[in-house]
């Protein structure tokens, strides 16, 4: 059994996770957290809330928003168009595979396989003679595949929607309300934790590729002429390990290892704010028990990016089968995203930036000729209007050079504009504000930390979890079911729950059984009450790391608590 099968074991054992809907067979990328499972995973929720928004208060704001969105929010977002694998078919079976998996899998790693086009990953096929691993069958011709999962909202099948894949689109659709309802400032980041639907092709790897998971995701809002991150400062000497673009093109192995402030000087990293994230992430996986060494950020291609940023870095972890697996993705989406749903909803989504003193400018303007698209337009009249104001003025500009054109399904023909520079004072700037996006799987972390925690010691399983994300803070036994001894260990149960604690009360079987039950729920400190309890007021911690005791009075048992645990596990 390798580490993954042990902790697969071990999740289903005591109740972590399991396949989702086992009793039918289950069903490949659904999981279903039990109760230490769930526990963890808030747990994990929480470190991150606390490390991204909480100790952002004020810069950053967590809201909620649908799964459900509809389909013009993903034809906006782009996702309708490109959120897509390629896939491929057995002639024989008719089993589909996602075709760069089954390329790997065939012939090991392939240099820059995901960003290769069905055409190219048709010609390998070919070349190599590869087979459909089921029956050897034949291959079909590679086509593409949406990830998207389709429903419909009410009764209406023309009422088409989607679950999102990611939360960030709530994020964008909601930008311009909640940037006006908190002060009209400007950098300010949205955060959400929810589900995400992904329709994968097969998924393979148990809890690190699922179809349905909660992402964890912030969209960073700022002005792109001010860029600058000002807690830059805080990380700026902390060191990130990164493989650049230009090192995995040339197959670069190893990482560098740079400074936060060198990677933002060197332009290795686009966006400070992209990189004051990046620098916070390093910490937040730490603190979920992966040593820095094995973490790193590599860079994605350009042919590898998603269809919405200008650089993205994956942070990996190492694990023992899977290798180096991403945890978080950080993308600079520029403004895309909001320009994108300007024009598709109509609404206009800049901010406005008051200069310190009005300045005068020559400024190009889009004047529509309203008799003539009048007479041409008629009850369309209102729309081609609002379309020429919503329009960027240069872009329309460039559009209309070539002839008529179509935005968003309105016509507007280069007779119906007028441009013209005029000289104003002008008292401040709109724009659309660029996005820098950190995005965690939160599901995929549960079984990252158990991995890294996972331990053996005299045969025995101890799932050594940093004490801030443990499911269970204290255990509490009795050393026997009498003498009074059970009802004395009710009391200290009591008083360690009434300090907010997590505390789980075990009196059945062996004190032994009880360590080790304890020790594979990673539960950190074990309290023991026995007849010296009775004597002298005094209980035995028992460290599930250490296995080491110490006796210490019950008067002291709260203020013991208080160091032993990190302070955000006290009273949550
Ligand atoms: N929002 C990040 C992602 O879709 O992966």
């Amino acid at each position: 059994m390798d580490k993954y099968d042990k902790v697969m074991d071990l999740a289903k054992r005591r109740g972590f996770f399991s396949p989702s809907c086992e009793i039918y067979g289950g069903v490949a990328g659904f999981l279903d957290f039990g109760p230490m499972g769930t526990l963890l995973k808030r747990n994990i929720e929480k470190k991150w809330r606390e490390t991204f928004i909480h100790r952002h208060h004020g810069l950053v704001y967590e809201i909620e928003t649908p799964v459900v969105m509809p389909s013009k929010v993903f034809e906006a977002s782009g996702h309708v168009d490109h959120f897509t694998d390629l896939i491929v078919e057995c002639l024989s079976c008719h089993k589909r595979f996602r075709a760069d998996h089954l390329i790997v899998d065939q012939l090991g790693e392939v240099q820059g396989i995901e960003g290769k086009t069905p055409r190219e990953l048709d010609e390998i096929i070919k070349e190599k003679n590869l087979r459909c691993p089921e029956c050897k069958g034949s291959l079909g011709q590679v086509t593409t595949f949406n990830l998207l999962f389709k429903t419909y909202i009410g009764p209406y099948a023309e009422n088409v929607a989607y679950m999102r894949p990611e939360a960030a689109q709530g994020m964008f659709v909601n930008f311009k309300n909640i940037y006006n309802t908190m002060r009209e400032r400007l950098p300010i980041g949205l955060a959400q934790i929810g589900k995400v639907l992904r329709n994968e092709i097969s998924p393979r790897q148990g809890p690190i590729r699922l179809r349905e998971f909660t992402i964890m995701e912030i969209e960073f809002f700022f002005d792109p002429k001010s860029p600058d991150c000002d807690l830059l400062n805080e990380v700026a000497n902390k060191k990130i390990r990164l493989l650049t673009e230009s090192m995995v093109s040339s197959g670069a192995p190893e990482p560098i290892e740079v400074t936060v402030r060198e990677a933002v000087k060197d332009k290795i990293i686009l966006s400070e704010w992209q990189a004051y994230f990046m620098a916070l992430s390093t910490d937040f996986i730490s603190d979920l028990g992966v040593p820095k060494e094995n973490q790193m950020f590599i860079a994605k291609l350009e042919n590898e990016r998603a269809h919405y940023s200008a650089q993205t870095f994956d942070q990996l972890v190492k694990l023992e089968r899977w290798g180096w697996v991403e945890v978080s993705g950080h993308a600079y989406r520029t403004d895309y995203d909001l320009s994108r749903h300007q024009s598709f909803s109509g609404q206009d989504l800049m901010v406005f930036k008051k200069f310190d003193e009005p300045l005068k400018e020559k400024v190009l303007l889009a004047r529509p000729k309203v008799d003539i698209i009048t007479s041409k337009c008629g009850r369309e009249t209102g729309k081609v209007l609002s379309t020429i104001k919503a329009a960027d003025v240069l872009y329309l500009k460039d559009l209309l050079s070539k002839g008529t054109t179509s935005i968003n399904g309105v016509e507007v023909r280069p007779e119906f504009v007028e441009f013209v520079e005029e000289e104003r004072m002008i008292t401040g700037r709109r724009f659309v504000p660029h996005v820098a996006e950190p995005s965690f799987g939160a599901d995929r972390l549960v079984y990252v930390s158990m991995e890294y925690a996972y331990r053996e010691r005299d045969g025995r399983v101890v799932l050594a979890l940093p004490k801030g994300i443990a499911p269970i803070q204290v255990s509490v036994f009795p050393l026997v079911n009498k003498d009074g001894l059970r009802e004395k260990s009710l009391e200290v149960y009591k008083l360690i729950k009434s300090e907010g604690y997590l505390a789980d009360f075990d009196d059945t079987g062996s004190i032994g059984r009880r360590y080790a039950r304890s020790d594979e729920i990673g539960t950190p400190l074990a309290v023991t009450i026995d007849h010296k309890t009775m004597e002298d007021g005094t209980v035995t911690l028992r460290d599930r790391d250490t296995w080491d005791q110490v006796r210490v009075p019950i008067s002291n048992l709260v203020d013991y608590l208080r160091a032993h645990f990190p302070k955000t596990c006290n009273p949550s």
